[in-house]
């Protein structure tokens, strides 16, 4: 019913879809639940220089049409290191990432308000993880924004680093509670995860 598609650069046409489809879920977040600002109309443009160095995952329904999205950044696919690190924005925790041999940031999901309930989101978290791994990340990091990310994110095994107050970006502002979550990937971590699964299912 739904296709992936990952996307190493956005199209004119596709960036404009993209926008679009952020600015629609986060007026709708305002409108449905008023702890949530909109910013920005529609640009079409690149809002980021983290664009020019992520993969992007698309979902689209039957009929083609744009309902979910996510980015990933890792740092081994560019110099993408500086600029992830500044999205972090977390000068007090730069040591200990940049003990990492690399990295990868998830970034702006979003799924279309009509369409959310029936695993769009997880479906980009587990290619995003996918991609990560196969990249050779040692590690994912992502602002989860509010309750409902925090607690599918803890899902899929990421921990929390650490929690403040609100989140802005072009095209919203929020004070829902913010975390910065983390998955290790690390061979040491992996191998731990599948001891515990094994242990949970014996
Ligand atoms: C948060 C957000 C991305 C979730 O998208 P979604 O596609 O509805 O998420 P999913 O369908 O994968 O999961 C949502 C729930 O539906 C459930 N679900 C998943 N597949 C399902 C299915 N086939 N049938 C019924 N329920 C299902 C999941 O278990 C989950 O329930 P839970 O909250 O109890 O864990 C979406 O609400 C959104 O765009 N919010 C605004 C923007 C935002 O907050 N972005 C994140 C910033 S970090």
């Amino acid at each position: 019913m739904y296709r992936t598609e990952i996307h190493r650069q956005l199209s004119p046409r596709l960036r404009d879809q993209v926008d679009h489809l952020i600015h629609r879920v986060w007026s709708f977040e305002s409108r449905e639940n008023g702890d949530v600002q909109v910013l920005a109309q529609a640009t079409g443009g690149v809002l980021d220089p983290l664009d020019h160095l992520s993969l992007h995952v698309l979902i689209l329904d039957r009929a083609g049409l744009l309902v979910g999205y996510g980015r990933i950044a890792v740092t081994q696919l560019a110099d993408s290191r500086a600029e992830i690190l500044r999205e972090l924005e977390l000068p007090t925790y730069l040591n200990a990432i940049s003990s990492e041999t690399t990295i990868a940031y998830i970034s702006r999901l979003v799924v279309d308000p009509a369409h959310r309930g029936r695993g769009i989101a997880s479906m980009i978290h587990q290619t995003r993880i996918k991609l990560a791994n196969h990249l050779g990340a040692d590690a994912i990091y992502g602002w989860a924004v509010g309750e409902k990310p925090r607690h599918a994110l803890s899902q899929f095994g990421f921990a929390e680093v650490l929690e403040r107050d609100g989140f802005s970006t072009p095209w919203y502002r929020t004070d829902r509670t913010t975390r910065l979550v983390k998955l290790d990937l690390s061979p040491a971590a992996k191998s731990e995860i599948e001891t515990m699964r094994m242990a949970s299912s014996n």
